[in-house]
């Protein structure tokens, strides 16, 4: 049985202040028995204070980039060392956004899911088409490429720490949310990638979470989708009282 996992992802939002009473809510209204994992990835800035807070809880703390060297003369960039010094568990890696804005390719995401697994980061590696590639019917094609060539040279046992997230491009930020059924052909497309590469056992582990508008009105459909594990959630992951509504569905 897979956990549900939500996963909240700040992007370039909160200052310390604002994440750490976050942090100190959440605690304060999510039970033990919360049926889902819950992930929280702030800024690079709120990482370390965040991390403070939530050291007795179950709630983990991930990172929204990293490097794909150990260190060295990257100027304003973090290492894997880095973010695990600071209490990081999970980092996000190839988000739609770095791929657009900041020319991602997905040779960079192989190499930083390497480097985070090496230091025992679990990497949420994040695939999606755009519009355009939906609309000319690319989108298993996309997703395709994307997974392999992200996933290139990585072994079973590695894929076992991945956690997959699919983020149609044009789902992201806009309102504009795939239906239960297109994100689950997409899911179950994902699934079956990993089956026929690493087998049944590994695929029947691996969590897949989608992302693109969750917010608490959408999650339980998207969530009764068999192939659904769990969200990374944007814009609704900002005001405590949604995210909780997304992490209870
Ligand atoms: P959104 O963002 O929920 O605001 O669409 C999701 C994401 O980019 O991870």
């Amino acid at each position: 049985m897979r956990k549900p996992c939500m996963v909240a992802n700040w992007k370039m939002h909160k200052t310390v202040e604002e994440s750490v009473d976050f942090a100190h809510q959440l605690i304060g209204k999510i039970s033990e028995s919360a049926n889902s994992d819950i992930v929280i990835a702030p800024p690079f800035t709120s990482l370390y204070p965040v991390a403070e807070v939530l050291r007795e809880s179950a709630i983990h703390l991930s990172a929204q980039n990293l490097h794909w060297d150990e260190k060295g003369a990257y100027t304003g960039e973090v290492s894997a060392v880095m973010l695990v010094d600071v209490g990081c568990k999970y980092v996000i890696i190839g988000h739609s956004e770095r791929r657009a804005l900041f020319n991602e390719s997905d040779g960079d995401i192989n190499r930083k899911i390497k480097i985070a697994l090496k230091f025992n980061l679990r990497p949420i590696f994040c695939i999606g088409e755009t519009l355009d590639e939906r609309e000319s019917g690319k989108t298993f094609a996309v997703i395709q490429k994307q997974l392999k060539d992200g996933l290139i040279d990585l072994a079973s046992d590695d894929i076992r720490q991945i956690i997959i997230a699919y983020e149609p491009v044009w789902a992201i930020g806009t309102g504009r949310t795939a239906t239960p059924n297109q994100a689950g052909e997409v899911h179950s497309f994902i699934r079956n990638m990993i089956t026929e590469i690493h087998g049944t056992d590994v695929s029947g582990k691996t969590m897949i979470l989608y992302g693109g508008s969750v917010n608490p009105d959408n999650i339980a459909d998207l969530m009764s989708q068999p192939d659904i594990d769990g969200a990374l959630v944007g814009g609704a992951s900002l005001d405590v009282e949604k995210f909780i509504k997304v992490v209870k569905f």
